[in-house]
């Protein structure tokens, strides 16, 4: 199969044949702030299927469904939300933010891996947003990478991924955002209809402390089964080349040839290297963010013995940053 990119900046041409391929049954990656998806129409289970056939994905492994507008969510959702899930929804909607809500029967099986639950978001990206209003159904869409690696950033990312299995790919530029949207799980507090706490499934942009003025974070007990979100095992978002963090002590000895992700210019040792990103040369943790999974990614294309993370703080955004360092250095 020939993969086409289209630039999605300034025309309508690019979203209508986004459309067209939808309802073909096909599937199409297109920009969202956070990362690019892979996306089909979330009630056509065929071209579900496809998204799990081109990314190799386990089918046990459930999707993001992205919605036009708020009110779109009793397609996918049902029950309705509690007054704070409504206050959520109007603050960080369009936006990062996926929140886990009861299923609606209509949706195929495989979209939630059979689970009682749909994971549902709103993206705020205006290409996203201009093809959900022009096809008028929900995209089911997980990052646009081969399980288990790097989510892409930026359209030719896609391709390198990609190449070969899907027909389209919509260029909308970089990612804003450069990482995945938090996923929250809304959970009822002591049998109580009116109490409710978050349970962050996977920390991303919109940050624990944002989330806290709404209502009391969860944080489970170790031995607690959570509900599943491969997102969240132990070793996900992978480079091929193996990676250290800095803040875990020295890299193996083996490694002659290494590269650096540094935080910042004045705290580094890129001599030591043969080759650096900086992820913000001003040590702000948003850009930090932005630039992460594409330092990544050009670092694991010099084959090189080992990549070397330095950290970074762990406040606001800081906290997902080091969540996909973490799993993505990973080798137990
Ligand atoms: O920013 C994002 O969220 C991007 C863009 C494209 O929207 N999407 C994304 O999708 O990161 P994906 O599939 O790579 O990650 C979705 C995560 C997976 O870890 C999946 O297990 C979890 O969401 N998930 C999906 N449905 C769920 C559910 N019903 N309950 C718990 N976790 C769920
Ligand atoms: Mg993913």
């Amino acid at each position: 199969m020939k993969t086409e990119i289209l630039s999605a900046a300034e025309s309508s041409f690019a979203i209508e044949t986004a459309c067209e391929f939808f309802k073909k049954g096909e599937t199409v990656a297109l920009p969202s702030e956070t990362v690019y998806g892979l996306a089909a129409n979330a009630f056509d289970a065929k071209a579900v299927a496809r998204i799990f056939e081109a990314k190799e994905r386990p089918l046990s492994d459930p999707l993001i469904v992205h919605i036009a507008d708020p009110e779109s969510l009793s397609q996918v959702a049902v029950g309705g939300l509690p007054d704070f899930l409504k206050k959520l929804t109007r603050s960080f909607w369009p936006g990062p933010l996926t929140l886990v809500l009861p299923r609606h029967p209509d949706l195929p099986d495989l979209v939630t891996a059979g689970q009682e639950t749909v994971a549902v978001r709103c993206p705020a990206h205006p290409v996203f947003r201009r093809v959900l209003r022009a096809c008028r159904f929900p995209l089911a869409a997980p990052s646009a990478n081969r399980f288990g690696r790097i989510s892409p950033t930026r359209a030719t990312d896609v391709f390198a991924e990609l190449q070969g299995r899907i027909p389209l790919i919509l260029d909308g530029g970089a990612c804003e955002r450069g990482l995945e949207s938090t996923i929250v799980l809304p959970i009822q507090v002591g049998g109580d209809a009116k109490k409710f706490a978050l349970q962050i499934l996977r920390p991303g942009p919109v940050t624990a402390e944002e989330l806290a003025d709404f209502a009391p974070i969860f944080i489970p007990e170790k031995t607690t089964a959570a509900p599943v979100t491969p997102g969240s095992l132990a070793s996900h978002y992978a480079p091929r080349t193996p990676l250290h963090l800095l803040s875990e002590g020295e890299p193996p000895a083996s490694w002659k040839c290494r590269g650096l992700i540094a935080w910042d210019e004045k705290t580094s040792a890129a001599q030591d290297y043969v080759a650096t990103e900086y992820l913000s040369r001003g040590l702000d943790l948003h850009e930090a963010a932005t630039n992460l999974y594409y330092a990544m990614r050009s670092l694991d294309q010099l084959q090189l013995d080992g990549i070397c993370v330095e950290p970074l703080p762990e406040t606001g955004i800081g906290r997902a940053i080091m969540d996909r360092l973490r799993r993505a250095s990973f080798h137990g």
